[in-house]
């Protein structure tokens, strides 16, 4: 496609950095801090399975489709869709999916810095040593106070948004493609050594039975819309992000293939931090429902009993905060990557605006957990409702309207072209998986929440 604009765009140096970067921003926070207490919220195996289903079925389609928008038009989501509405001689509308996506990326970030502040935090406890010799009780309580303290969430919040921003102002690229190499693997050791020590706590099995026996009777349709929206929410869809990695991806690469694997690195992650888990919960009679906090209530309890434990806590939550940087960058990236190319902005200037604005945000969070616990709109604190509002409907919404605009807006010739998949077979299948699939299951899963099905 040609392009006449000013084009301040850099690309990957190959595929290998593209799955990096895309690994990096998938795997974080999700998959560690929010998946284990999302499942176990809503009743563990049952509502494992239909995430599975979800990041299958939904996830990976239209993982492909936004990184094929992404590269085919080469811009920010905000003029992506704008470019390839005119190519498709479509209507003016689908520009507001890119502004959504902008809107839901700041959203996210504002509440995910402040988890991540909490990961930062732990560093610190770790080497201190608070871990040594605690019990579940003595856990527990170390995160309770802690999360009752504004000052202390507002300083971590702060640094988290700040290092975030200070690679932002450097572009996506530089650095970012080594920090990801060496920390995934260094992460998945990491994972396997605590499911070791889950194994040795008596209550490997009870927590495995948890997470993988499916009780339908314990799904709502409150958890379906949930363990959906996660599908989005821990592959980075819907809102734009992979759809500006994607931007950078030359051309020539299989769009498909590598979904695949980023897909599956994503999920390896997320269950063997369930597999972690679990077992430490029931083996310290903790309630696997015990939200947000699950993660700070659990590992520490493994870090402070086993052999090494010392060292494997300050690992862990460095590791942590490596992996939620590379996923908070994605999350900022579509509104800077606007700003510059679309507003004329430099990239510090950017940087400074959005990433004040997200912090202001952020606030909202810190308080929910202390001072503002009882403000409430709609039964949820500030916290669970940017959550809900970004997870639940923006990301599935926003994953809709791509997976319509690439199944139906966008010429068939021009898909096929972008995907260049290997036969014509795998194509078709993501022709009807994009077209009917996705959308429809979406559609159906918003129906029953309201309650018409
Ligand atoms: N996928 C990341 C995680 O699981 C979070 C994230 C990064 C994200 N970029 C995103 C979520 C874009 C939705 C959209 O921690």
């Amino acid at each position: 496609m040609t392009d006449t604009k000013k084009s301040v765009h850099g690309a990957w140096s190959s595929r290998f950095a593209f799955i990096l970067a895309a690994t990096g921003s998938a795997v974080g926070l999700g998959n560690i801090w929010k998946f284990p207490y999302i499942t176990g919220e809503n009743g563990g195996g049952a509502f494992v399975i239909v995430y599975l289903v979800c990041v299958l079925l939904i996830g990976i389609p239209i993982m492909i489709a936004e990184t094929m928008l992404g590269r085919r038009s080469q811009r920010n989501p905000v003029e992506t869709m704008a470019l390839l509405t005119d190519e498709a001689g479509a209507d003016k509308n689908w520009h507001y999916l890119g502004w959504m996506g902008v809107i839901a990326g700041m959203f996210i970030l504002s509440y995910y810095s402040v988890i991540a502040g909490w990961a930062s935090a732990y560093i610190v406890k770790a080497f201190a040593g608070s871990f040594f010799d605690a019990d579940g009780t003595a856990i527990k309580g170390i995160f309770d106070d802690f999360v009752a303290s504004p000052v202390q969430l507002i300083f971590w919040h702060s640094l988290f948004m700040l290092a975030t921003m200070l690679i932002v102002v450097r572009g996506v690229h530089n650095g970012l493609e080594k920090a990801v190499q060496f920390l995934m693997p260094s992460l998945f050791v990491l994972m396997i050594l605590l499911v070791g020590y889950a194994m040795t706590t008596g209550s490997y099995n009870q927590g495995l039975h948890f997470l993988f026996m499916p009780d339908f009777s314990k799904l709502t349709s409150d958890s379906v819309l949930t363990a959906m929206g996660h599908a989005f929410f821990t592959l980075s869809l819907g809102m734009g992000a992979i759809m500006v990695y994607g931007s950078y991806l030359p051309k020539g690469i299989s769009i498909a293939k590598t979904a695949f694997l980023i897909a599956g690195a994503d999920t390896a992650v997320a269950l063997l931090a369930g597999i972690a888990i679990f077992p430490i919960v029931f083996a310290n009679n903790l309630h696997p429902a015990s939200g947000p906090g699950l993660i700070f209530q659990t590992l520490p309890i493994a870090f402070g009993a086993m052999a090494g434990g010392w060292l494997m806590g300050i690992l862990f939550f460095v590791m942590l905060v490596i992996a939620a940087l590379t996923s908070s960058i994605s999350l900022i990236e579509p509104v800077v990557a606007w700003l510059v190319e679309s507003k004329d902005l430099s990239r510090e200037k950017a940087c400074i605006w959005s990433g004040l604005v997200t912090w202001l945000l952020g606030l909202g969070t810190v308080f929910s957990f202390n001072v503002w616990s009882n403000v409430k709109f709609f039964d949820r604190n500030i916290f669970q409702l940017l959550d809900y509002l970004t997870a639940n409907l923006m990301l599935p919404i926003g994953g809709f309207c791509i997976a319509v605009f690439a199944g139906w807006i966008m010429k068939r010739q021009h898909s096929e072209q972008e995907l260049d998949m290997p036969n014509a077979a795998s194509y078709q299948v993501w022709k009807i998986l994009i077209s009917y699939v996705a959308p429809l299951a979406v559609f159906f899963v918003f129906l029953h929440v309201i309650g018409v099905l």
